[in-house]
């Protein structure tokens, strides 16, 4: 069995906060999938860090008058925060703007260059004479030919969404003065993406594992044939090119962005103490996992894994479990509209784990999925609390008042218990091959049948009416509960981990939850436990108000 583990997720533009559309898309599944593999003793590698370059930024700072550089470091700060406070598990979270990313961009790009698979050509590429420069796609500004929407971008319509070149754009203007931009001519170096069509096609067709939108989109992509792209921009702000004459040009962003899996990993190595460490995630029978938003698919399946196999010697990703898009109370979410629910704001209000619940169990695997605040309240209320929280709470409490606060000795477990105890077992099985394979909704809502199963089982056996005649049949129950409890805060721990935390040190185990392994571990009788707190608390509805109240308004 394979034991090190590339988890490699979508590096976040750093020009505005992070939302619960990329929470849901790329990382809370990512996060989930490498502590799933290190409870199960694999050797996972999970890195990403700030894309701070590209159009997204620099449009940014000249908005805010800004330089680009403070533009990123606010909002990279701001993510370090962020992943801290949802308990998102980076090896190594860094930046596109590190010399080492740099070196390593230039590296796999001299090696391309060298093998004749990057080359030099002309482009005709939008200039405005006013500002004195050439404009990236985004900066110019027309009417879309398609549905004649008055603002569409120089690479896309944001209205009916299709692709476009500036050229398409019809009253063509620069975004910044409106002056109307002409072509001309500029030396460009291309990355030939036609060399690889046919490698490319016998590789994808065999990744039958990979999920169907993700296999259909790329083979699709991939039917329509592919070109070579540009790869280098008349721009100030990215990775320099290796290149004589080319000082005034930079690296085009998705051309580096996608090497910082890569440039990570060596970083990640070095600052360790043992520079060749990144290679056990890169070679040999290393599995890579690629964690994105469905919009970033092509890149993934296609121009990275053409640049790997220009360069050699490198895995190709194993799989890309791209999540759809996540809706905002039945809308599509709009940052520049601010439907959008903001990930600094949540964490400001709220706990980490009911959203990690929320979003786990409505994650956007195969379809769109919706996120509302009426579902999150009853989610967290009927679900976490009342089912998972009150299951916990309530045999955690009776311990306490009528066993001494430590795990009371069974005696003979009837069959509804041993029921019980290998439908625990088993989910723990289930959910262990569920997880495996990235089908994260199915396997926290088996978790979540497991606490539904116990509590029904609890209720039955009520101890706190046996325990007055038969305190032997209440010690039993309640010894078969503080079990599942046990197996319940191993199963959630990947989705939940602040709480199976707690969980696990309720039910009287040492140190860290992540440190027990992915096994069911029955607690000991005469186990001392702690006094509890409930694991999750109950939300008002009235913020359900409150918080819809914010969407789509200016500040
Ligand atoms: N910054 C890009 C986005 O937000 C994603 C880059 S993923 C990478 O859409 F692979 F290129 F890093
Ligand atoms: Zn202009």
């Amino acid at each position: 069995m394979t034991e090190n583990i590339l988890v490699a997720v979508a590096w976040p533009y750093a020009n505005g906060p992070l939302h619960m559309g990329h929470i849901a898309g790329a990382y809370l599944p990512a996060d989930i999938f490498a502590r799933y593999h290190r409870l199960k003793g694999k050797h996972v590698l999970m890195v990403s860090g700030s894309d701070q370059h590209g159009t997204p930024i620099t449009l940014r700072a000249e908005q805010e008058n800004k330089t680009p550089q403070e533009i990123v470091s606010r909002y990279h700060k701001e993510f370090l925060d962020c992943w801290q406070k949802l308990g998102i598990s980076w090896d190594l979270f860094t930046t596109t703007g590190t010399a080492n990313h740099a070196e390593v961009v230039h590296d796999l790009f001299l090696r391309l260059l060298d093998k004749g698979y990057i080359y030099k050509d002309s482009m005709p590429q939008a200039y405005c004479p006013q500002c004195k420069r050439f404009l990236p796609d985004r900066y110019i500004e027309g009417t879309c030919p398609n549905c004649q929407y008055p603002q569409a971008r120089g690479d896309q319509c944001d209205e009916c969404g299709r692709t476009l070149n500036p050229s398409d754009l019809l009253d063509l203007r620069c975004r910044i003065c409106s002056a109307v931009p002409r072509f001309e001519n500029s030396e460009h170096l291309f990355l030939r993406l036609s060399a690889f069509e046919d490698k490319l096609k016998a590789w994808a067709k065999n990744q039958t594992h990979w999920r169907q939108n993700v296999l259909n989109s790329t083979l699709a992509f991939l039917e329509g044939g592919l070109k070579d792209r540009a790869i280098t921009r008349d721009i100030e702000w990215g990775v320099s090119v290796p290149q004589p004459d080319f000082e005034k040009k930079r690296i085009y962003v998705w051309f580096e962005a996608v090497i910082g899996y890569l440039s990570a990993s060596k970083e990640w190595a070095k600052s360790k103490g043992d520079a060749s460490a990144w290679e056990l995630f890169w070679e040999g029978n290393a599995r890579s996992y690629y964690f994105i938003g469905k919009d970033n698919i092509p890149f993934h399946t296609i121009i990275w894994p053409a640049m790997l196999m220009g360069y050699e010697g490198l895995n190709l990703p194993y799989d890309v479990p791209a999540n759809e898009f996540l809706t905002i109370e039945g809308k599509k979410l709009s940052t520049s509209r601010n439907w959008a629910v903001w990930l600094p704001d949540y964490l400001e209000r709220y706990a980490p784990d009911p959203l990690r619940y929320l979003l786990s169990i409505a994650m956007p695997e195969t379809s769109d999925t919706d996120f509302s605040w009426r579902e999150f309240v009853r989610r967290n209320n009927d679900e976490l609390v009342a089912t998972y929280g009150n299951l916990a709470h309530r045999v955690l409490t009776f311990t306490q008042r009528n066993f001494g606060g430590a795990v009371p000795t069974p005696d003979k477990i009837d069959a509804q218990g041993q029921g019980l105890l290998e439908l625990a077992q088993t989910t723990l099985n289930d959910v262990d091959k569920l997880l495996y394979g990235c089908h994260f909704r199915e396997s926290i809502r088996s978790a979540m049948s497991l606490a539904q199963a116990a509590n029904r089982y609890l209720d039955d056996k009520a101890p706190w009416k046996t325990i007055k005649q038969d305190s032997q049949a209440a010690a039993t129950s309640v010894y078969v509960v503080l079990s599942v409890l046990s197996a319940l805060k191993t199963i959630f721990y990947p989705f939940l981990p602040f709480s199976s935390q707690k969980l696990h040190s309720y039910l009287g185990f040492e140190g860290k939850v992540e440190d027990a392994g992915w096994r069911f571990k029955q607690p000991v009788a005469g186990q001392k436990l702690p006094n509890p707190e409930p694991l999750f608390t109950k939300l008002e509805e009235s913020i359900i108000a409150e918080e819809t109240a914010h969407l789509g308004s200016s500040s």
